[in-house]
C-alpha cells in the first residue's frame, strides 16, 4: 500500500475509531499500528513490517491467521444460506450439528447449547440462567454470584463486575451489587511462606466458605472461575484447588461456572480446563477457541441439572425471555464446525501439548534466573513471566512505571507482540497452536531481549 494511503488510514481511524481497552490521549497523539495481513502466526502491518503474535490476538486465533479450508467454509456457508434466526424454536443446519458436537465433547455431561457472540454476552447468560433458576426453585434471595480477584469475565454490565480487575469498575459504577469476591489462587502473592498446595488450597476454600457464611448460603447462587486465570496473570491453581473449592460449593449448593473462553478447546493441551483441573461445573462458557476467532460466537453449555429447572419453568414464567439476533448465526456456527474439524484433523491439541512442553521449558529456561523475574507460569500452550521491582523482599515496580508495557512494547519493535497483563508486570506468551518451535525460540528470545533493554534503562541491566 502507498505510504500516503497508510497515513491517511491512521488519520481517519485517529480522528474516529474509539478503541476498546486504549488509553484515549494516547492515542490521540500517537495514533494506530493498522495490519493489512496475517497467516500462520505472522502479521503484516500496513507498512509491510511483519510481527510475529505470541498471543494468537487476544487468546484466540488458534488455528492460526489465514486458513484457506476456514475461508472456503464460510463462502459456501454464505452462498447457502447468509443468516436465519433461532428463536421461537427456528434453526439451522450447523447449529444443530455445533451443539450436538459441543454436547459430544464436553469436558463434564451437559445437556443443551445457548449460543452467544462473546465470552462477556455469554458470562452475561449465564447470570441470567442462574438467577432464572432459583426463581423457579421458588428460592428468590438466592442470586449473589461470587467471583476472584484477578478473574476475567468480560466488560458487559454484569461480566466487567465479576471480572475481578479494578479498571473495569472504577469510573463506571460496577460492579453491580449482587457480586463479591474472593481471593486469587496467585502463590507468589497470596501464599503464606513455606505453605504447600494443599494447605493454600485450603486457605483458599476457607476464605470462600467464610464468604458465603457472611452473606448467608440462601443468598449465594454461583461461584465463577476460570480453569486458569488468563488475563489476570495466567495463574495456575494450587494442586487440589478446584476439589476443595467443589466441597465448599455442594456444602452452600452453590453452582460452579466454569469460564473455559480462553483455556477451551486445546490451549492447555487438553481439551479442557475443566478436564485438565478435574473441574464438575454446572455450566460452562466458551467463546475465542471455539471459532479460532474467525467470526465472533460464544456458548454456554448447560447441565441437566439446571436446564430441567429452567424447562418446568416455563408452566409458570412463559417463553424463556433472552436470546440474540446473532444466537447461533450460522456463519458463526459453520466456522467453528470447520475450525474444530481442522483441530480435530490436523491433531492441534496434542500439537498444543507437545510444543506446550517447549514453551513452558524456553520461558522458564530463560526466565527463571533474569534479576527482574519473580515467577514464570503456564500449562501448555500459555506461559507469563512476572517481573518485579525486588524478588526478596518481594516488591512489585511502581504501577505508574508501566515496565510490563514498556517490556510488551519494545518486543513490538523487535517483531514479536506478546502482551502485559493488567494485574501486574507479567508478559503472557498464548501463541497459535500451529507455531513452530523456532517460532518460539524467537518469541522467548525477543522477549528476553526487551526484558533486558528495559532492565539497563531502569538501571538494573
Ligand atoms: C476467561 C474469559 N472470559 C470472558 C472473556 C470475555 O470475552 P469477550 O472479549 O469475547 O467478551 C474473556 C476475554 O478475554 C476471557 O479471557
Amino acid at each position: 500500500m502507498s505510504t500516503s494511503r497508510n497515513e491517511e488510514l491512521k488519520s481517519f481511524d485517529r480522528d474516529a475509531f474509539f478503541h476498546p481497552f486504549t488509553a484515549l490521549k494516547a492515542h490521540e497523539q500517537t495514533g494506530p499500528k493498522i495490519f493489512h495481513s496475517a497467516k500462520g502466526s505472522t502479521l503484516v502491518d500496513v507498512d509491510g513490517n511483519k510481527f510475529l503474535d505470541a498471543l494468537a490476538g487476544l487468546w484466540c486465533v488458534n488455528i492460526g491467521y489465514g486458513n484457506t479450508r476456514m475461508a472456503a467454509a464460510m463462502k459456501e456457508q454464505v452462498e447457502t444460506l447468509s443468516y436465519y434466526h433461532s428463536f421461537a424454536s427456528m434453526g439451522t443446519e450447523a447449529a444443530a450439528e455445533l451443539a450436538e458436537r459441543l454436547i459430544r465433547m464436553s469436558p463434564v455431561p451437559m445437556s443443551k447449547v445457548f449460543f452467544g457472540n462473546s465470552g462477556s454476552d455469554a458470562n452475561d447468560t449465564q447470570a441470567k440462567l442462574v438467577w432464572f433458576y432459583n426463581n423457579a426453585l421458588g428460592r428468590p434471595l438466592k442470586k449473589k454470584i461470587i467471583a476472584r480477584t484477578r478473574g476475567y469475565h468480560g466488560v458487559t454490565v454484569l461480566s466487567a463486575g465479576l471480572t475481578g480487575l479494578d479498571n473495569l469498575h472504577a469510573g463506571f459504577d460496577l460492579p453491580l451489587p449482587m457480586i463479591r469476591h474472593t481471593r486469587a489462587p496467585h502463590r507468589l502473592w497470596e501464599a503464606e511462606p513455606g505453605m504447600t498446595d494443599l494447605e493454600f488450597s485450603a486457605a483458599l476454600a476457607k476464605d470462600l466458605e467464610d464468604l458465603i457464611l457472611k452473606e448467608g448460603p440462601e443468598t449465594v447462587a454461583a461461584f465463577i472461575a476460570e480453569p486458569l486465570q488468563a488475563a489476570g496473570g495466567v495463574l495456575v491453581p494450587p494442586d487440589g484447588y478446584f476439589a476443595a473449592i467443589q466441597t465448599v460449593l455442594d456444602r452452600y449448593d452453590v453452582l460452579l461456572i466454569a469460564d473455559e473462553v480462553v483455556t477451551g478447546f486445546g490451549r492447555l493441551g487438553v481439551g479442557f480446563g475443566s478436564t485438565y483441573f478435574g473441574m464438575k461445573p454446572d455450566l460452562i462458557t466458551v467463546a475465542k477457541g471455539i471459532t479460532s476467532a474467525y467470526v465472533p460466537l460464544s456458548a454456554c453449555l448447560v447441565s441437566e441439572k439446571v436446564w430441567r429447572v429452567l424447562v418446568d419453568a416455563g408452566d409458570k414464567l412463559g417463553v424463556f425471555g433472552h436470546g440474540y439476533t446473532y444466537s447461533a448465526h450460522p456463519l458463526a456456527t459453520k466456522s467453528a464446525m470447520t475450525n474444530l474439524d481442522i483441530i480435530e484433523e490436523e491433531h492441534l491439541v496434542e500439537r498444543a501439548a507437545k510444543l506446550g512442553l517447549y514453551l513452558q521449558e524456553r520461558v522458564r529456561a530463560v526466565f527463571a534466573d533474569h534479576p527482574l523475574v519473580a515467577e514464570v507460569r503456564g500449562v501448555g500452550l500459555i506461559a507469563a513471566v512476572e517481573f518485579v521491582e525486588s524478588k526478596s523482599p518481594l516488591k512489585a515496580f511502581n504501577p505508574a512505571d508501566k515496565i510490563g508495557v514498556r517490556i510488551a512494547r519494545r518486543s513490538m519493535e523487535l517483531g514479536v507482540i506478546t502482551r502485559a497483563l493488567p494485574a501486574a508486570d507479567t508478559i503472557a506468551f498464548s501463541p497459535p497452536f500451529v507455531v513452530t518451535e523456532s517460532e518460539l525460540d524467537v518469541m522467548v528470545e525477543t522477549t528476553q531481549k526487551a526484558a533486558d533493554q528495559i532492565a539497563a534503562e531502569i538501571g538494573r541491566g
